[in-house]
């Protein structure tokens, strides 16, 4: 079973003020929680656990927006790197599905998956994904992925939230799994902010006021 890198309940962070945050943001955040360079050096380590495991066929490597894109694009330097230096390499080519969930985390809740799959038809697919909480919208995903009867498909997602909740999906390849906290920053979102921002930091309870969407 996948295993990312643990951090503790009681992990807090660093202090912002050690690191550059954009000035606009600056008064919005808590702590840093997980620093870019750390991002992108367990990312190093993803691409070659996913290229001993899925390097002899072509990969369709199938981006999920928004929040994907930070994560996909720097995955994917990083397999470039392995094919460009190491003794095999394989085409990538890459596709994206843009998935919206509205009245979130209520029993009502409704996933709309929007992009074209039936390309994926035979193919080895690798889903990148930015955060699973529950694992209710990657398992909604992988369904309609299998309509379009893929011939392998793995799952990479940069972090994983431990929660009492969760009926337990867990992906093939983890970046890190963090405690339940909301974060943003590296493209995850508080409604369409903090993509901006290159750590992953935790958000200040007022800034959620702030920042508070009007459309409901
Ligand atoms: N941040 C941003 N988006 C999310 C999160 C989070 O902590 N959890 C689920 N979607
Ligand atoms: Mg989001």
């Amino acid at each position: 079973m996948a295993h990312g890198l643990q951090i503790k309940d009681e992990e807090s962070g660093y202090n912002k003020n050690l690191f550059c945050i954009p000035k606009h943001y600056e008064e919005d955040l808590e702590r840093v929680f997980i620093p870019h360079g750390l991002i992108l050096d367990r990312t190093e380590r993803l691409a070659r656990d996913i290229m001993q495991d899925m390097g002899n066929n072509h990969i369709v490597a199938l981006c999920v927006l928004k929040g994907g894109y930070k994560f996909f694009a720097d995955l994917l330097d990083h397999i470039k790197a392995l094919n460009q230096n190491g003794d095999k390499s394989v085409p990538i080519t890459v596709d994206f599905v843009r998935i919206k969930s509205y009245c979130k985390d209520t029993p009502t809740e409704k996933i709309s998956i929007v992009g074209e799959l039936s390309t994926l038809n035979g193919k080895n697919v690798l889903v990148v994904e930015d955060i699973i909480k529950t694992g209710r919208t990657m398992k909604a995903l992988l369904s309609k992925l299998k309509d379009n009867e893929p011939k392998m498909v793995k799952v990479v997602s940069l972090l994983i939230k431990r929660t009492y909740r969760s009926p337990g999906y867990r992906p093939d390849y983890i970046g890190f799994e963090i405690p339940d906290k909301f974060v943003v920053g590296y493209a995850l979102d508080y409604n369409e902010y903090f993509r901006d921002l290159n750590h992953i930091c935790i958000l200040k309870e007022r800034a959620k006021e702030k920042y508070k969407s009007n459309v409901r």
